[in-house]
């Protein structure tokens, strides 16, 4: 057997290569804020003048999909979308180093989209020599909540106690959770106000109103659903004191994500083990069926590791 029977190990090397891609492609930008896509192309020196860099919209449902165009060194307007006039820019100083990257001004919810950076080179004739791609996604940590209770001086029971707690300068909307510590049952809230700024931000504020226990353990929770981020703030009524006592603290959910990418890495590397034994299977069997006539050839063919 060739060495090359190995091949499928590179295809899986592309693949390996390409789910890390599209991990670093996704770029989080909170409403309002500048953002840079990148595109790097490495390759030899460029001349500007034989360049057409052109900086679209990929997915397929919009109307217009110019974002950026740049034609024989200069930006060229007459195709770009009304909706990223002015707020475009390529970065010049870095052009020629083959950085293509866009800084979008003043991100907003209309901008979230799958972008193509794809950069064409005249020569003798026209062709792509760069290619690129960016997910963007609007997301912005909410801050940390503030929960304030009653004060309460007395032990006594059945009178009706509010706890209120606020966040802000968050995005998406959040969903707000009341949970009752003591036995982690979550409890309705009476009131729900969920408001939108000028600056494409939300703050929350939620209410709740409760029959006092004693030793009531209430925890006020905001979830950011993008960002996979729980911001909590608990309340506990200390016994035998002067009342309330507030405290927060922060849960970030950043294990989950890390947990899925090791899952993926871990998947690539185990496909890639299975390769290798199959490889090895592979070509113990084709070794053998030569062996009778030509064993010395075979061996030095070598072929699980010079093809990569
Ligand atoms: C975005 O860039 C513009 C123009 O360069 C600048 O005026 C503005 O302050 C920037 N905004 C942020 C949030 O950095
Ligand atoms: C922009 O491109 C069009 C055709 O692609 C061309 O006719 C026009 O002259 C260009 N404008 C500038 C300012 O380069
Ligand atoms: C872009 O800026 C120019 C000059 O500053 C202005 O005349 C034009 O109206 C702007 N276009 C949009 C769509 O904002
Ligand atoms: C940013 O865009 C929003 C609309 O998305 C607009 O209301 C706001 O005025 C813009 N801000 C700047 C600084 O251009
Ligand atoms: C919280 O749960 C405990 C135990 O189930 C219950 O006794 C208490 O009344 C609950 N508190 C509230 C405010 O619902
Ligand atoms: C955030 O907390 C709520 C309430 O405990 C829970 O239902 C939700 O799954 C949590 N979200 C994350 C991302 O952990
Ligand atoms: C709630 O606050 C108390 C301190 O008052 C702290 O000991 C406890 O760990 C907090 N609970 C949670 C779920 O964070
Ligand atoms: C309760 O409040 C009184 C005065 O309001 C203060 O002197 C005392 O130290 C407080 N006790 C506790 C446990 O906080």
């Amino acid at each position: 057997m060739e060495p090359r029977s190995c091949g499928f190990l590179l295809l899986l090397l592309h693949i390996l290569r390409a789910v890390i891609a599209l991990e670093g492609k996704i770029i989080t930008s909170k409403p309002g804020d500048n953002v840079t896509l990148s595109c790097i192309y490495q390759g030899k020196e460029l001349h500007l003048k034989n360049l057409r860099v052109y900086w679209q919209i990929a997915d397929d449902q919009e109307e217009c999909t110019v974002v950026h165009a740049l034609i024989s060194g200069q930006d060229n307007e007459s195709e770009q979308c009304i909706h990223f006039k002015n707020r475009t820019q390529l970065f010049w100083d870095r052009l020629e180093k083959g950085d293509f990257s866009l800084l979008l001004l003043n991100v907003s919810q209309s901008d979230k989209h799958r972008y193509k950076c794809v950069v064409l080179q005249k020569t003798e004739y026209t062709r792509v020599i760069h290619q690129a791609e960016v997910v963007l996604r609007l997301a912005a940590s909410y801050s940390q909540p503030i929960l304030s209770g009653p004060i309460r001086n007395s032990d006594s029971t059945e009178e009706e106690v509010t706890f209120s707690c606020r966040s802000g300068n968050g995005y998406p909307e959040p969903n707000v959770y009341w949970i009752n510590k003591t036995d982690n049952s979550h409890l309705p809230p009476s009131e729900l106000k969920i408001s939108h700024h000028t600056d494409g931000t939300y703050s929350v504020f939620s209410t709740l109103k409760v029959k006092a226990t004693s030793n009531m353990q209430i925890e006020c929770s905001i979830e950011n659903r993008i960002l996979r981020e729980n911001l909590s703030a608990n309340y506990t009524q200390q016994k035998q004191s002067n009342g309330s006592s507030t405290e927060s603290h922060k849960n970030l959910e950043k294990s989950r994500r890390s947990a899925q990418a090791a899952g993926i890495i871990s998947i690539v590397l185990l496909m890639g083990l299975l390769a290798v034994i199959a490889c090895w299977l592979w070509r113990r069997r084709s070794s053998k069926l030569v062996s009778y006539t030509d064993v010395q050839t075979n061996e030095d063919k070598g072929g699980l590791n010079s093809p990569i």
